[in-house]
């Protein structure tokens, strides 16, 4: 009832954005602080003027110019003082970043606080004006005043470029859907162990040996998925493959000419540039070709993480200093990232170069060490009129004041809190909310929507030094583009509005409206982007007669094929087109459609013919389950008690027990008792890997390694008591949660009365 209630608003939300744009709120992302819809209109019209009045925002005027060219056919021409649309700056009343837009039945005014500030106005205009590619589209817009100004001055996207390499023109398409949702940071990850991806003309085997390779596992897993997920964005792009002596070889990398064109075109779009070249670890690309840079001349992996550079030789500390000097030529920005994550440090502990380093400088541990080499190089940016950021590995081992931290270790809840309260900068991006390489599902938005980057905790001052977020995107498993841009929307969306928005202008059912209403921007975009769950069934669902499946509407344009033969559903299946009656057991697989025609992801779900399964015959003493706690180092669940056993607790519900933590492996019994014969759906959530099963039957596979990951499972039983049996794992804490959904959909605990052991 709810979902159709749902679709219904999405529906007349859409219907009303469509047929009568003239009187609806705008669908702007992110929200503005505040708009006045007017009831006149004015009327963009080709031979019209753009009046540019501070000289400054001449980049953003023709910006302009060149979007209402290409998205809607109309010829503007530019001119000093005002114009039809007039584009000028003015600090009173408007903060950092802060604009007016006011549209009114004689032309287009955008007073902002500064160029970045123009820039959002112009991404508002373009968000008032009809989806482009509508010949006939009427381009009247309604009278509105808009006054905005975001919450964060850090709206940022991380890109890894190293494990997969995007060019030029592809990095310029992600500059352009940043800009349009008003992300002001872009963070590039230029170089890691897989690849070095800028040129360095001091050192110039950076990119002749580092920034190609042999296919590595990675690449591997990736065309393997490209089968198995019958998915072609999982290939290499044949354009990045080079044959070298008959060898096929993997890369690319930007020259100091494509860098500086990126640059400006990021500038003109009131984008900022971080560049990140990864040290003392993540640094094998550049060991490849300079391997007298590590402390024995090793190149390869340790026991966690790659070999690093040696930071008691002073030669590594002149390389580090002469690449990052190219880098300040080549970006103009106050930041500049200096990694300094995952660090292998036991090599620094047999180096004899390292170990004097430290009795020189009266250190006492290899993390005093990076610290010492994090310091020395935030002296170097500091000279050079730069500001040091570093993963929060740069809190270890002590930390300067002036550096800012990026919080990725979500595991370690309190960097962000503990960074601030020492008057450190920090940017979040802890990697349970901001990883967008992890996977999606129905939970991934809203979790992510609901995010709150402020700690309540901290005083006025100390909050203050949030500078804001940021999404990451590693691209281990992102070989392609358009996988990119899949991993990328529509969470870059939310991230936009926790960035911009104070929390009384966030509101996650309009959120969800306007998202579906920018979908077909995205398209318009030629943007790859992840199609909203499907709804209506679990993963496995039991019926005792017949089942119907009613999948409602996902969004306009947006159609579902299926198959029952275990085929990938493709663009000849037959279509979903209003419900299924199922009668015998059958396995579907679901794939949605983008209007294009492209495929989206495929969702499996079994329906199946079951008589209840009969209760058994104990005689349990007490309420509750018994959980038993497992060294598990593995990866599946099936291996979790053939591990040591480290003890049992006694429990009242389903979870991890509090003495459990660090390696997990567990395996919690007892039997279930039902009040009465039927169809029972349970909830198993977990990170990592989880099963479920009663009376020994498999009910939820939720196995291998995973972040936080919901599966919905049915199963019919007789009134009495089943066995239930729950196996889980983690490395790291984790998060296990077991429930039961009723008949309305929800999600409820199990009652301890009905547990038992
Ligand atoms: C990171 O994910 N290693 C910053
Ligand atoms: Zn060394």
């Amino acid at each position: 009832m709810k979902t159709k209630l749902l679709i219904c608003c999405v529906t007349i939300l859409l219907l009303s954005v469509s047929c009568h744009r003239k009187t609806t709120i705008p669908a702007i992302i992110p929200e503005p602080t505040e708009m006045v819809v007017g009831t006149g209109t004015y009327s963009l019209k080709s031979g019209k003027t753009i009046g540019i009045k501070t000289s400054e925002l001449t980049p953003a005027a023709e910006y302009l110019q060149q979007i209402l060219s290409t998205d809607y056919a109309l010829n503007f021409t530019l001119q000093e003082g005002t114009g039809d649309i007039t584009l000028s700056i003015d600090t009173t009343g408007l903060s950092n970043e802060g604009y007016r837009l006011e549209v009114t039945s004689k032309g287009i005014a955008i007073t902002a606080h500064d160029y970045k500030g123009t820039i959002a106005a112009l991404q508002s205009l373009r968000q008032l004006l009809p989806v482009p590619g509508d010949e006939n589209a009427d381009l009247s817009l309604s009278e509105i005043t808009i006054q905005d100004a975001p919450r964060f001055e850090w709206r940022g996207i991380m890109l890894d470029v190293s494990r997969h390499f995007y060019d030029k023109e592809e990095i310029k398409r992600l500059l352009d859907l940043m800009a349009f949702y008003k992300l002001n940071k872009f963070h590039w990850h230029l170089t890691d162990d897989q690849g070095w991806r800028v040129e360095i003309k001091q050192y110039p085997e950076l990119t002749g040996k580092g920034a190609w390779r042999h296919f590595n596992s990675h690449d591997k897993t990736c065309m393997k998925l490209a089968e198995t997920e019958n998915n072609p964005d999982y290939n290499l792009p044949k354009d990045k493959l080079r044959i070298v002596e008959g060898d096929t070889l993997y890369g690319g990398y930007y020259t100091q000419e494509d860098i500086r064109e990126i640059v400006a075109y990021a500038a003109q779009r009131g984008i900022d540039i971080i560049p990140e070249i990864d040290m003392p670890g993540h640094f094998l690309a550049a060991i490849e070709g300079y391997p007298y840079l590590t402390c024995f001349k090793e190149r390869g992996w340790g026991a966690t993480f790659s070999t690093p550079i040696c930071p008691g030789k002073d030669a590594t500390l002149d390389f580090c200093r002469n690449v990052y000097n190219e880098i300040f030529q080549l970006f103009p920005y106050q930041y500049v990232h200096l990694g300094a994550d995952e660090v292998e440090k036991t090599n620094w502990k047999k180096c004899p170069a390292c170990q004097k380093r430290m009795k020189q400088l009266g250190l006492k541990t290899e993390e005093e060490l990076q610290a010492w080499f994090v310091k020395e190089m935030e002296k170097h940016f500091n000279a050079n009129g730069r500001q040091l950021i570093g993963w929060d590995e740069i809190l270890e081992g002590g930390i300067s004041p002036t550096a800012t931290i990026a919080w990725w270790r979500g595991w370690i809840p309190d960097v962000a809190e503990k960074g601030a309260k020492q008057g450190n900068q920090v940017i979040q991006c802890p990697n349970s909310v901001f990883y967008f390489d992890y996977g999606q599902d129905s939970k991934t938005l809203p979790s992510l929507y609901h995010y709150n980057p402020v700690p309540e905790n901290l005083t006025e001052e100390q909050q203050s030094l949030l500078k804001g977020v940021q999404a990451n995107i590693w691209c281990e498993w992102i070989p392609s583009e358009a996988r990119m841009q899949y991993m990328l929307t529509p969470r870059l969306l939310a991230l936009s509005e926790v960035g911009w928005c104070t929390t009384d202008k966030k509101n996650w059912g309009r959120f969800r409206n306007k998202m579906i209403a920018h979908l077909p921007r995205l398209d318009a975009m030629n943007i790859n982007y992840r199609i909203p769950d499907i709804e209506g069934f679990y993963t496995k669902n039991v019926f005792t007669d017949q089942a119907i499946i009613e999948i409602p509407e996902i969004a306009p344009g947006i159609s579902i094929a299926y198959t029952t033969d275990g085929s990938f559903p493709s663009a000849n299946s037959p279509r979903y087109t209003g419900p299924i009656t199922v009668t015998e057991s059958t396995d579907f697989i679901f794939r949605t459609i983008r209007p294009n025609g492209t495929m989206g992801d495929m969702v499996k779900t079994s329906y199946i013919k079951s008589k209840p399964l009969p209760a058994q015959k104990a005689t349990p003493t007490e309420n509750g389950v018994t959980a038993s706690w497992y060294h598990f180092l593995g990866t599946r669940c099936a291996e979790i008690e053939s591990a040591e056993l480290k003890g049992s607790f006694k429990m009242d519900r389903i979870g991890i027990p509090k003495e459990v933590h660090g390696v997990i492996g567990l395996s919690i019994n007892g039997y279930l008792e039902v009040p009465k014969t039927g169809i029972y759906t349970f909830a198993l959530l977990s990170d990592d890997g989880s099963m479920l099963y009663i009376d020994g039957e498999e009910i939820i596979n939720n196995d291998g390694e995973h972040s936080p990951k919901e599966i919905i499972g049915q199963v019919a039983l007789e009134q009495g008591l089943h066995t239930i049996k729950v196996l889980y794992f983690d490395r790291n804490g984790g998060s296990l949660q077991l429930q039961m959904i009723d008949e309305s959909g929800k999600h409820i605990p199990i009652d301890t009365k009905l547990l038992k052991r």
